[in-house]
């Protein structure tokens, strides 16, 4: 879980600083879209990396999700009878409880977000438009419903982050500052929503255009 969670993560960081570039302007946000089709070239045929990074994008949501299931079955299988009552254990939260349908609505935004994005199928400019002209028509104020699912799946995104970030510092054993990485992992997903807020908003009040 870590692990892959780990690399997704990483994922979320570059994708939010990317998206922050649409601040930038037209040029400078399609060509950071192009650098991201052509980093490695002439080294390596254009998309190498691009493609290799998908792979491993794959990979670790599928890993992701396995590990996630199979922790929950052995924990059914350590203890088949339910607890008569219901107390709350030492992880429990709004977080942890969101952690598996959150992570359901997780992928189903992906789907719908690389429909939109990535392959333009269900974005107003089409796939042949350029990623900056998509962006800004994804998020047009007609469109509020569609900004309006992003910003829930975004904050799914950062609950989701919350919970797992700090199970990762106790699995790798550094529960013992308790509080202090409670509120770091907190400040961490905030950090990385409002980062990824910042676009859809702009665009949607027209700051970006
Ligand atoms: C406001 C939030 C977001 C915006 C505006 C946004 C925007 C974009 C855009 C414009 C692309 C296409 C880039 C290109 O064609 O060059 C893209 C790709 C992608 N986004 Fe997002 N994104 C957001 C949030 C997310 C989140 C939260 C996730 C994951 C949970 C995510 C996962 C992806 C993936 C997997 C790709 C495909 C990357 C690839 O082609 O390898 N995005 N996004």
């Amino acid at each position: 879980m870590a692990v892959t969670g780990a690399v997704l993560v990483l994922f979320l960081v570059g994708h939010m600083l990317g998206n922050l570039k649409i601040f930038l302007g037209a040029e400078e946000f399609n060509d950071y879209a192009e650098w991201l089709r052509t980093v490695g070239a002439p080294a390596v045929p254009g998309r190498t990396l691009l493609t290799i990074t998908e792979i491993v994008l794959v990979v670790s949501v599928a890993l992701h999700m396995w590990s996630a299931i199979s922790l929950a079955r052995r924990a059914v299988r350590a203890r088949p009878v339910k607890y008569a009552a219901r107390r709350r254990s030492q992880a429990s939260g709004y977080a942890t409880r969101t952690m598996r349908y959150g992570g359901v609505i997780i992928v189903l935004f992906v789907i719908w977000h690389l429909l939109d994005m990535t392959f333009g199928v269900v974005n107003p400019e089409g796939g042949d438009a350029t990623p900056y002209a998509r962006m800004v028509a994804g998020f047009q104020p007609s469109r509020w419903w569609i900004t309006l699912f992003y910003l829930v799946a975004l904050v799914m995104v950062g609950l989701h982050l919350r919970h797992g970030l700090w199970s990762a510092f106790q699995t790798l054993g550094l529960a013992r500052r308790r509080r202090a990485l409670k509120a770091g992992a907190a400040v961490v997903s905030a950090v990385l929503v409002l980062g990824f807020v910042a676009a859809p908003v702009a665009i949607m009040i027209g700051v970006v255009k």
